[in-house]
């Protein structure tokens, strides 16, 4: 069931995506070459205290950490280690979500760290406009694969591929509520937007082919061709004169 939000309950995941985008812009804030994946999760751990908030994904389903990571070639859910140094030239996605009174928040952007190569530039550009692509479809009488379709015709008409083993999703209540938000399909398919839903739109890029895999630390999902990869994603509320932008990224 799509559970629908009061303007009341969309103030307080607005409050919630608020803090969330503070942190993680302090995090993208931090990105250059030589500090390690886990001194951005402390960074996380500690302005969430300090806000008296919570770290969504902290335990959820078991994720060990406040903020998931993911570097070049992995997808998403890289969990942060003091082993993984950034260099110059790399990718690194941030995934962070924030739990206020209990309402959920979920956001997600891929930065550079120093220079970095064209293709991954225009990876990074691609990914970003997908999502405002798929965000603008967000409006009352459209359908959720209005938003997929979207996501997919602009990605791979940019010469991408959108990763399929992974979606959007409905949050609020939770950090997963439905509806399932596919990045790639037909339009005109799937639930009816609504106003009230409260929707994480979040497209995954590859620069290569769509097929992805999960390393043994049974988290970390990467490309199967080892290509770079990158993950934007806001929590966006579904009004009558359309979506509005919880969560903010720069
Ligand atoms: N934003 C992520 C998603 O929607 C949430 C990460 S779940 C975690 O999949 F378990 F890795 F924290
Ligand atoms: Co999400």
């Amino acid at each position: 069931m799509i559970d629908l939000k009061s303007e009341k309950e969309i103030e307080l995941i607005a409050k919630s995506a608020e803090i969330l985008s503070e942190v993680l812009i302090k995090m993208k804030e931090m990105i250059k070459p030589g500090i390690t994946t886990e001194e951005i999760d402390g960074l996380a751990r500690k302005m969430v205290k300090d806000r008296g908030v919570k770290a969504a994904f902290l335990g959820y389903r078991g994720y060990p950490a406040a903020v998931c990571v993911s570097v070049n070639e992995e997808v998403v859910h890289g969990i942060p280690s003091s082993k993984i140094k950034l260099k110059e030239g790399d990718i690194v996605s941030l995934d962070f979500g924030v739990e206020r009174e209990g309402f959920f928040s979920d956001a997600a952007l891929t930065v550079p760290v120093g220079k970095i190569s064209g293709r991954a530039q225009k990876l990074i550009k691609v990914t970003q406009e997908a999502l405002l692509k798929g965000i603008d479809m967000a409006k009352p009488g459209n359908r959720i694969s209005d938003i997929s379709a979207a996501v997919q015709r602009y990605v791979e008409a940019n010469g991408f591929s959108v990763v399929r083993d992974l979606c959007g999703h409905g949050v609020g209540r939770k950090v997963h509520e439905e509806p399932m938000i596919p990045n790639f399909g037909k339009p005109g398919q799937g639930p009816l937007i609504q106003p009230g839903m409260v929707l994480a739109i979040e497209p995954m890029v590859n620069a290569g082919s769509y097929e992805v895999a999960t390393l043994d630390d049974e988290w970390t999902v990467v490309t199967m061709d080892g290509a770079v990869s990158a993950h934007f994603e806001h929590t966006v509320a579904v009004t009558e004169n359309g979506p509005v932008i919880l969560t903010r990224h720069s």
